[in-house]
């Protein structure tokens, strides 16, 4: 295949960053996996699969490995066509427990880093006049969800971000957009749930379409706003991927009655 445009996906080794690789990959794209867990695994896999990838190891709320990161794709690739925000933090507490440390903790990474990124990857696609960011958000980005304050509040930010560098950039030939996940069956979720926070049927209950979200589902939505083909007047959306979640305001019990 004749790879021609370069993505840069954070927290691929697994979850919806893995799946997102893999996709893209399988269209096309040469794909810059990075994660703060080592990538060889998730390199190992694709390349078997005879597609086209290198990555780099850090963390993305450090300014030191994003510039590290944006200056290897300069001297490899020249600039990403395309970067997905996707590396995040889960943090599940009361609002009056958690502390400062924590607070700042989930921030750095869920709000900081992907600014960084954009920061870094951005300034070498505006030179360019072309390119497409999407930034991994939630529906927790879009309405509250009980002791998730600190994960909540990095989620709306980063909605605020997009719609910012979607008008700041827009004009210069970079389109910013947010995908809007509900609860997907990652590892995120098997470690959310382990303490017992929720269960497979209080997700499933809450969502006309009766299901978790795959990775794969987030991944094609990620995929078509990732593409100027197919998405390139779009520009500055947040894009719910949840199964009708946001659009529901049925009470539980009319919702169940709904699918019998
Ligand atoms: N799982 C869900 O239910 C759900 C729902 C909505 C949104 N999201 C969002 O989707 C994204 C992906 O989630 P997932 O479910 O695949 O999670 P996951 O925990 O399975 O994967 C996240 C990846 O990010 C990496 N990472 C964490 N901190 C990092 C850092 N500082 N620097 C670099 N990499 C780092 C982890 O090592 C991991 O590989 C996250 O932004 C998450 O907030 C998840």
């Amino acid at each position: 295949m004749n790879v021609t445009r370069t993505v840069v996906v954070t927290g691929a080794a697994q979850g919806v960053g893995f799946a997102t690789s893999t996709l893209l990959a399988q269209q096309g794209w040469h794909v810059v996996l990075t994660d703060l867990q080592p990538l060889d695994n998730a390199l190992g896999k694709l390349r078997a699969a005879g597609h086209s990838v290198d990555g780099l190891s850090g963390d993305v709320s450090s300014e030191a490995f994003v510039k590290t990161l944006a200056d290897h794709v300069a001297t490899t690739r020249g600039a990403a066509d395309a970067l997905v925000n996707n590396a995040g933090i889960s943090f599940i507490t009361p609002a009056e427990d958690t502390t400062a440390e924590q607070w700042q903790r989930v921030m750095n990474v869920n709000l900081l880093g992907p600014f960084l990124l954009c920061k870094h990857l951005g300034a070498q696609m505006l030179e360019r006049r072309s390119g497409s960011i999407i930034n991994v958000a939630s529906i927790a980005g879009l309405r509250g969800v009980s002791h998730r304050s600190a994960y909540n509040a990095s989620k709306h930010g980063l909605i605020g971000l997009t719609h910012t560098l979607a008008a700041e950039w827009g004009g210069r030939g970079v389109r910013v957009n947010a995908v809007c996940p509900g609860w997907i069956k990652t590892e995120m979720d098997e470690a959310d749930q382990g303490p017992g926070n929720y269960t497979d049927a209080d997700i499933m209950n809450r969502v006309p379409m009766n299901r978790f979200a795959s990775p794969q589902d987030v991944a094609a939505a990620i995929a078509y706003l990732a593409d100027s083909k197919t998405s390139g007047f779009v520009n500055g959306v947040s894009l719910p991927v949840d199964g009708g979640w946001l659009a529901d305001a049925s009470w539980e019990t009319l919702r169940l009655r709904t699918r019998a």
